[in-house]
C-alpha cells in the first residue's frame, strides 16, 4: 500500500524536529513528516517495499486492502476460465477441442432474430423500462409456466434478469442473511457457493456420489440440516452431471423442505432438456404449500441457444420479488430492451427450435458416454439432462501418462489440455475431485475427434 507513504529514510529525526505551523497557522509538511515518525515509533504504521521502485515505505498498519475480503475471495468462474483457455489457444491456431462450454452451438432461431431486429428500430426501446421486465414479457414468463409447468403465477411473481445467473444472485441475496445456511447438493454449478458467500451465508455441502446417480437423498439432507438452515439449492436437470431426479425424490425434497420450513431455490433452466421420456415436475407444482417459501430460476440460454442475450428470470412470493426488484433497480435496472423482445418471440413461440436440438444432443449424448467408458479408468453414467456428462475418473488418478502423475482432476484435466488440446472441466469446479465434466453441445466430429484423443492418451 504505497499510496500516502512516505519513504522511511526521508523522515526527519528527532533531533532536527520542524515548526509544526507555517506563518499562517497552517499544518507544515515537516509536521506532516513528524507525524509519521512519531506514529512509525509507535507501531501505528510499519514498512513496505515499494513494489514499483523498490524503496523501503511506511505504511498504515491499518491499511485497508484494496479489494473488499468479500470479492477478493471469488474464485473466477472455473468453466468460464477452461472456455476461456480452450478459447485463446483456438484464436492462437491450436487445434483445440473445447468441452468446457455450457451453451448450444445452434445459432439462435430466425423467429427470434427477427423480434430482435424490428425492436432495435423502436425509439421506446432505447429508453429505460421497467426495472422488473416489460410487461408483455413478464405475461409471456406467466403463460409459459403454466404452459410448460402448469404452475399459476401472475405478473407480481416474475422479476427479469440480466440471465438466470442474476436471478440465482439475486435470489440469494434477497432471503440470506449473514450465517444462515444453505444447503448445497454436490456436484454444484460453481455459481452457487460463491453467491452465497457473496450474501454472507455458508454453503453446506451434501455430495452424492455415481453411485446414487449423484442425487442426494432426504436422509442426507436432513443429516445436514441444522437450527441456521434457511434454504436448498435444487438443479435438477443438473449441471455439471446431466442428472434428473425421479419426481418420487423431487417429491420427497419438498416435503421435507415443507416440514422444516426450508426455502428452496429450484434452478429450472435446463427444463426443456430432458432424455429418455424422463418427467422433471416443478417443485411447486408437486407440493402446491411451497409456493410461499420456493423461488424457480429460469432463463432462455439453454431452451432457445441464447447464451448471448442475457435474459433470465426469477418466480417468486411476491416480497421476496418486490425486494429482489429494489436491489435490481440499483445493480443493473432494466434488461435491454432489444433481448427482452426477443425473449417474448421465443416464449409466446413453439419449442420446435429445442425439439430440434435435442435430437442432436440425444445423439451426441450416446456417443460421448460410448466413448468415454472405451478409456480406461473412466466410468460414466448414462445421465438424462442437460448436455453435460460427468466421468468418474479415480482409475485414472495417481497412474503415470506420458511421464506425469497427475493426482487430482484438476491435474488430470491440465495434462489432457497440456498434451492433447482438449479441454474438460475438473470436478474440483463442482465439489469433490475425481470427476471431469464434458459438455456435449459440439459437433459430433468434434466429439469423436476430441474423445479418441484422449482415449490414445490414456489407454495408450
Ligand atoms: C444450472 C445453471 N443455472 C443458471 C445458469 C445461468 O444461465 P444464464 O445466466 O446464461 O441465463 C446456468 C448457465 O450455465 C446454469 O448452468
Amino acid at each position: 500500500m504505497e499510496t500516502g507513504a512516505l519513504p522511511v529514510e526521508l523522515l526527519p529525526s528527532s533531533a532536527s524536529r520542524p515548526s509544526l505551523l507555517d506563518e499562517e497557522g497552517l499544518v507544515t509538511e515537516g509536521a506532516r513528516r513528524e507525524s509519521l515518525r512519531v506514529k512509525v515509533a509507535r507501531g501505528l504504521i510499519g514498512e513496505a517495499i515499494s513494489p514499483r521502485s523498490g524503496r523501503i515505505t511506511a505504511v498504515s498498519q491499518t491499511a485497508k486492502p484494496r479489494i473488499s475480503k468479500r470479492i477478493a475471495a471469488i474464485a473466477e468462474s472455473a468453466t468460464l476460465a477452461v472456455d476461456g483457455k480452450a478459447k485463446a489457444l483456438k484464436a492462437a491456431g491450436r487445434p483445440v477441442i473445447g468441452f468446457g462450454a455450457g451453451e448450444p452451438d445452434f445459432p439462435t432461431p430466425g423467429y427470434i432474430l427477427d423480434a430482435a431486429e424490428k425492436a432495435v428500430r423502436v425509439v421506446a426501446n432505447h429508453r429505460y423500462t421497467p426495472t422488473p421486465g416489460l410487461p408483455e414479457l413478464r405475461q409471456a414468463i406467466v403463460a409459459k409456466t403454466l404452459r410448460d409447468s402448469q404452475f399459476k403465477i401472475t405478473v407480481d411473481n416474475v422479476l427479469v434478469t440480466n440471465g438466470g445467473k442474476q436471478a440465482v444472485y439475486q435470489s440469494i441475496a434477497s432471503i440470506v442473511d449473514q450465517g444462515d445456511e444453505v444447503i448445497l447438493p454436490a456436484p454444484y454449478w460453481t455459481t452457487y457457493p460463491e453467491c452465497i458467500r457473496l450474501a454472507g451465508g455458508i454453503p453446506i455441502e451434501v455430495f452424492a456420489d455415481e453411485t446414487s446417480n449423484y442425487c442426494v437423498s432426504v436422509e442426507q439432507l436432513e443429516a445436514a440440516r441444522t437450527s441456521k438452515t434457511k434454504a436448498l439449492i435444487f438443479c435438477s436437470p443438473s449441471n455439471p452431471t446431466g442428472s434428473v431426479y425421479t419426481p418420487e425424490q423431487v417429491r420427497a425434497i419438498g416435503e421435507w423442505a415443507l416440514k422444516h420450513g426450508i426455502w428452496i431455490i429450484t434452478d429450472e433452466i435446463y427444463e426443456h432438456l430432458r432424455y429418455d421420456g424422463v418427467q422433471a415436475p416443478s417443485l411447486p407444482v408437486l407440493i402446491p404449500e411451497l409456493a410461499n417459501q420456493i423461488i424457480i430460476l429460469n432463463g432462455v440460454a439453454k431452451t432457445y441457444a441464447m447464451t448471448g442475450w442475457r435474459v433470465g428470470w426469477m418466480i417468486g412470493p411476491n416480497d421476496v420479488i418486490k425486494a429482489a426488484t429494489n436491489l435490481q433497480s440499483h445493480l443493473s435496472s432494466n434488461v435491454s430492451n432489444v433481448a427482452q423482445r426477443a425473449a417474448i418471440a421465443a416464449l409466446t413461440g413453439d419449442l420446435s427450435a429445442v425439439e430440434e436440438m435435442k435430437v442432436a444432443f440425444d445423439r451426441r449424448r450416446k456417443l460421448i458416454v460410448k466413448m468415454l467408458n472405451e478409456i480406461d479408468g473412466f466410468e460414466c453414467l448414462m445421465p438424462q439432462g442437460a448436455f453435460y456428462v460427468y466421468p468418474a475418473v479415480h482409475k485414472v488418478l495417481g497412474r503415470e501418462i506420458r511421464g506425469k502423475k497427475p493426482m487430482s482432476s484438476s491435474e488430470l484435466a491440465t495434462l489432457i489440455l497440456d498434451e492433447v488440446e482438449v479441454a474438460a472441466v475438473p470436478g474440483e469446479a463442482f465439489g469433490p475431485s475425481g470427476y471431469l465434466r464434458f459438455s456435449y453441445a459440439l459437433s459430433d466430429e468434434d466429439i469423436v475427434e476430441g474423445i479418441s484423443r484422449i482415449k490414445k492418451l490414456i489407454n495408450g
